[in-house]
């Protein structure tokens, strides 16, 4: 046997032995507000039984979530009781002394594991955190640190966003990225349905959104495949989810406690509904799908009264699908050159009193922020929707920096932080050309150092920003195993940033993402590699 051998046996060996030992506390991502570690473990096996204070609906989901990542990591599941039956075992207990509403408390010694939340929300966050606390390697017993936790969030908003238009992801592939915003105690899945590139949500009314706005000739983005991430067989390329599969998904969500905010992007990025429904631009005759290269300027016609009446009708059917109370409309690089160029649109802007074109587009906004409230709904956007004039209950998602943010809080409107740098996770996080994504330099350490709280606003002003979200635009990742990629580890820095206190020690961090690895590999989840994580490319 030489040397490397030798060292690859004593790697695997202590590979092995990491895996079957309890996951340690002070590893724990994102970090609790307080914990206190104490001498002791509490031994679960199959005998052990999850008991819950009542047979409300969010216990019982809790504690069958339980029993999903049980059998992960331990290969059984346990039987569920009611509190009074024991006072040993796993304890979930609705306790309206916890403080916040999505907070939770842990004590785990030698007799138990008791989780306390004044609401199930807080519940299922501490069972988050229970399966970083388990061993991996399904041992038949499991031995659990004694410790004592207090926990909430620092933002109410926490949000991962996904673009399916660039490139499609089966619902199985939505759902298992539900599990992994669900691990990291995310509660806001922004799901962006509509692009240039591909419309991906079943419209009944108007079912070539999909039969024609779903495909496209060619899966593109040469890129891709000029470095062997993927590859154009020729065949359209494309997909979209059923109104059954949009439920489905949804009712998942609803178990993760995540609430998904459907994305159907106004006035541009909707080439794929123009290619559709041609009568919807200003200028039918000129339409053609998307093309290579080509910066798309196809946009609603906001002179015609059509455009209203068919994006109405759209989001009533989203309206009924989607429970949010937030309804995301884009409005980001709306390029306004076919609105310049169209009678009808330059009729309104006349007949409406508008000084130009940006004035047009909050006009179109403002409109559409009527319908949406009168519904019972409220309407978010990208910072754009900001250019011409604020929609009044609008609330502004900031990518372009933080400005947009700020700018929102200073007028009295609410902001979530989605700053492209370092929250586009579509960006690179190292400096190898051949991974997937932008190139560029997100990296975890850039991530874990940002902190979502713009300086310079006063106290009130800071009440209107609601939190922070990763985006991940899918034009270079055209498989789920590259969103993996560009999720991970980053995710981890995130959840930091939105759940945990703004104190910071990166070398600290650095070392948690390191032992959190175990649980990557063990879910076979394609993470990018340790090396990436300090290079600033
Ligand atoms: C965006 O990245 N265009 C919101
Ligand atoms: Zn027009």
């Amino acid at each position: 046997m030489n040397v490397k051998t030798i060292s690859l046996l004593v790697a695997t060996y202590f590979v092995a032995l990491s895996s079957l030992r309890a996951q340690h506390p002070k590893d724990l991502i994102p970090k609790p507000t307080s914990m206190v570690e104490h001498s002791g473990v509490f031994t679960l096996d199959r005998s052990t039984q999850i008991t819950a204070s009542s047979s409300d609906p969010g216990l019982v989901n809790a504690a069958n979530q339980l029993n999903l990542i049980l059998n992960l990591h331990l290969g059984y599941s346990l039987k569920i009781a009611d509190l009074s039956s024991s006072t040993t075992g796993i304890r979930l207990i609705l306790d309206p002394s916890v403080v916040h509403a999505e907070g939770y408390t842990m004590v785990v010694d030698r007799k138990k594991i008791e989780i306390r939340g004044s609401s199930a929300n807080g519940l299922f966050y501490g069972v988050q955190t229970l399966r970083q606390l388990l061993p991996l390697n399904k041992p038949s017993t499991a031995s659990i640190p004694a410790i004592e936790i207090k926990d909430e969030p620092r933002f109410q908003w926490r949000g991962m966003h996904l673009d399916v238009g660039r490139h499609f992801f089966s619902k199985d592939e939505v759902l298992k990225y539900l599990d992994y915003l669900a691990m990291y105690k995310i509660n806001t899945f922004h799901w962006h349905l509509t692009e240039d590139q591909g419309w991906r949500i079943e419209i009944k009314k108007y079912p070539k959104l999909t039969t024609v706005g779903g495909y496209r000739a060619k899966v593109g983005f040469v890129r891709n495949q000029a470095i062997g991430l993927n590859v154009d067989n020729g065949k359209p390329y494309g997909g979209f989810y059923t109104q059954e599969d949009i439920k489905e998904v949804v009712a998942y969500a609803l178990k993760k406690h995540i609430t998904i905010i459907p994305e159907i992007e106004m006035p541009g990025h909707s080439l794929a509904a123009m290619f559709s429904y041609p009568e919807l631009c200003c200028f039918p005759n000129d339409i053609k799908e998307f093309q290579e290269g080509h910066v798309t300027t196809d946009i609603y016609c906001a002179g015609k009264e059509e455009s209203f009446v068919f994006l109405e009708n759209v989001l009533k059917e989203v309206f009924a699908l989607f429970p949010s109370k937030y309804i995301h409309i884009g409005g980001d690089e709306a390029f306004k050159d076919k609105w310049k160029k169209c009678p009808r649109c330059q009729k309104r802007i006349q007949d409406e009193g508008l000084k130009n074109e940006d004035e047009l587009q909050s006009w179109f906004i403002r409109r559409m922020e009527k319908f949406i409230n009168a519904n019972g709904k409220s309407l978010i956007g990208w910072d754009e929707i900001l250019d011409g004039g604020l929609a009044p209950n609008a609330t502004v998602m900031a990518w372009r920096g933080e400005r947009g943010a700020v700018e929102a809080a200073k007028l009295g409107n609410d902001a979530v932080n989605a700053t492209a740098w370092p929250l586009y996770f579509s960006d690179g996080q190292n400096s190898d050309e051949r991974a997937p994504g932008n190139p560029g330099g997100n990296s975890l350490m850039k991530v874990y150092e940002y902190n979502p709280m713009p300086n310079g606003l006063t106290e009130q002003e800071q009440k209107h920003i609601l939190g922070a979200q990763g985006c991940l635009w899918s034009e270079f990742t055209p498989r789920f195993e590259h969103i993996e990629h560009q999720l991970f580890p980053r995710i981890c820095a995130l959840s930091e940033i939105i759940w945990s206190k703004p104190d910071k020690d990166w070398w600290e961090f650095y070392n948690r993402v390191a032992e959190h690895e175990n649980l990557l590999r063990q879910y076979q989840i394609n993470y990018s590699q340790r090396r990436s994580y300090v290079v600033e490319s």
